[in-house]
Parts: structure tokens; C-alpha cells; sequence
């Protein structure tokens, strides 16, 4: 009676509509069945379903990933920097779903005030595009995969003042700025056979152009394109919206999901290339 009333049956109507999967027997099942519908399944059998279903979910058993996350700051004086608005949402995410999927995972995160939770992941605190770059450089030879999702600084004032530069009178002020070194280009470069190297690209415009040629030059297996111009995608938000666009070409497009959806969709992917 229990299973028949119509809120429960609401209630499993409501959980297929958002693509839940419900077991429950099979019509003809049901004359077998000492008590049909709405009884509980025997303990045993659930955690063999749980066992395959967790099974199925550990893709990246004992392989090493590292991932760069969040923006890079690049100072000016003690009290001034260059900096973007990553939050390090989307990297984060990323490190989460790598570990619960059995990776060991090093996250090596610029300044973001996001704590990390799984036990598998070591992380590495860094502040500039420079220690982001020696940090990348030193954990990459030993890793399976790169996953480099930090939105770098590609210039840093060429001077970093060691006094906090004070109001100039006489009006206007020019910060010299000199390139930082590109962190994913240079993995790209030492990437040995069997390595996969994952990039993003954060667009505004000619968004899959733009990806493409950074794929090519960074020697990326593939890149995660996301938008600017896609509401809810991007910088800071919960959500994110990609194209991965691998080496053969192919793009595949996903909807606009949590950033931890976005990150099985990468990792799903990965997993294909690592096997
Ligand atoms: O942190 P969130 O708030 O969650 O936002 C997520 C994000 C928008 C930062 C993320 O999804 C993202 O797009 N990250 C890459 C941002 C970026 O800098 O893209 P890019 O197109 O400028 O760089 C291309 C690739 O080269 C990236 O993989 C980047 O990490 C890498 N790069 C860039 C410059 C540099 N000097 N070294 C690099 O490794």
C-alpha cells in the first residue's frame, strides 16, 4: 500500500524524470514474489548492485594525474598584483572526482580559498605563474596525466618593487610587463609516450579556432573548451559548459552541468585514452 500511494509513486516519478535509475522487478518477476512491489530487496543483492555500479565508477585505479587549478597572482609590489578570477572551482572538482575514481592525484593550486577533501590528493599551494611552472615541471615525469585547468598569467611585471609603490603626482604610470613561461607548452614538450596531457581554453571569441591552435601548439591529447559567452560557464560559477575537442578533431559539445558533472565528462574521456 505503502509503494501504491500516490506521493511515493510521485516521488519515483519525479527521480526518473531527472535520469535516476530505479531497479525494480520485472512485470512477470512479480507473481514470484512472495511480497511484490515496495518490499525491500534482500541485503546481499543490494550491495552486489552498489559493488557494480562503484565498480564501474573507478576508472583511474592507482594512476597518477596532476592538475593545476585557479588563477595565478603576479605581483606588483608587497601589496598589488596581477590576477584573474578563477575561483579554482572547476580544478577542484577535477581533483575530487580523479581521487574518488582511484587516482593519486597532485593538485597544485594558485591562490584560492577552497579546501581540498579527499585523502588522495597531495596539494601544493603556489602563488605565481613561475613556482606554478616548477611545481608542473617537477610532479609531470612521474605522472600518468596532466590536467592543467589553471587560468595562468602569461605576463608578469617585469620589476616586482620590494616597497609598495607610492601615488605618483604627476599623473600616469607604466608597468612593464615580460612573458611567463607557458606551463602547458612545456609539459607538451617532455610529454613521453603513453602520457596524456589535457588542456583548457577559456574563450571569448572564435572560441573553437582559438582551442584548436592551442591544442596543436601545446601538444595536448585534447581541450576543454568553455566559453565566456555561454551563460553559466566559466570563471567562479557552480557550472560549467564545455566542448572537448580531441587531436583527430573530433568536438563533442555537453550541456551546461554542476562543474563536478563536467569534470566525469572529462574524466570519462581520459579514462578512454589511458587504457
Ligand atoms: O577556477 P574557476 O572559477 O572554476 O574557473 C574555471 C576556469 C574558467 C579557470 C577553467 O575552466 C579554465 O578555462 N581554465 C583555463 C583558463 C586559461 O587560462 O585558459 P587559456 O586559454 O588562457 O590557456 C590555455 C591552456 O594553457 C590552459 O590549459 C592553461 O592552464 C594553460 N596555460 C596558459 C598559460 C600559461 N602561461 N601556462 C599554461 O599552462
Amino acid at each position: 500500500d505503502m509503494f501504491a500511494h500516490p506521493s511515493t509513486q510521485q516521488n519515483l516519478d519525479r527521480l526518473r524524470s531527472f535520469g535516476n535509475r530505479i531497479i525494480e522487478p520485472a512485470e512477470g518477476e512479480l507473481a514470484s514474489h512472495l511480497v511484490g512491489k515496495g518490499r525491500m530487496e534482500e541485503p546481499d543483492k543490494i550491495v552486489a548492485v552498489l559493488d557494480d555500479f562503484f565498480a564501474s565508477q573507478i576508472q583511474l585505479e592507482k594512476k597518477k594525474i596532476v592538475i593545476t587549478a585557479g588563477p595565478t597572482y603576479e605581483k606588483i609590489d608587497p601589496v598589488r598584483f596581477i590576477g584573474n578570477y578563477s575561483s579554482g572551482k572547476m580544478g577542484f572538482a577535477l581533483a575530487e572526482a580523479c581521487a574518488g575514481q582511484g587516482a593519486e592525484v597532485t593538485l597544485i593550486a594558485g591562490p584560492v580559498s577552497l579546501k581540498t577533501v579527499h585523502p588522495n590528493i597531495k596539494r601544493i599551494d603556489v602563488e605565481s605563474a613561475e613556482e606554478m611552472y616548477h611545481a608542473a615541471m617537477e610532479a609531470f615525469p612521474e605522472a600518468d596525466a596532466g590536467i592543467l585547468c589553471a587560468a595562468v598569467a602569461d605576463y608578469r611585471p617585469d620589476v616586482q618593487a620590494t616597497e609598495k609603490i607610492k601615488r605618483e603626482t604627476k599623473g600616469e604610470m607604466t608597468l612593464l610587463l615580460v612573458p611567463n613561461k607557458d606551463i602547458a607548452a612545456s609539459l607538451g614538450a617532455i610529454k613521453r609516450e603513453g602520457q596524456i596531457l589535457v588542456g583548457f581554453a577559456l574563450e571569448t571569441n572564435d572560441e573553437t579556432a582559438h582551442a584548436e591552435g592551442k591544442l596543436k601548439r601545446k601538444n595536448l591529447d585534447f581541450i576543454v573548451l568553455n566559453s565566456l559567452r555561454d551563460a553559466g560557464a566559466g570563471f567562479r560559477c557552480d557550472t560549467n559548459k564545455i566542448t572537448i575537442i580531441d587531436k583527430e578533431g573530433e568536438a563533442t559539445a555537453y550541456p551546461l552541468k554542476s562543474k563536478q558533472g563536467v569534470a566525469v565528462d572529462i574524466i570519462n574521456k581520459l579514462a578512454t585514452l589511458l587504457k
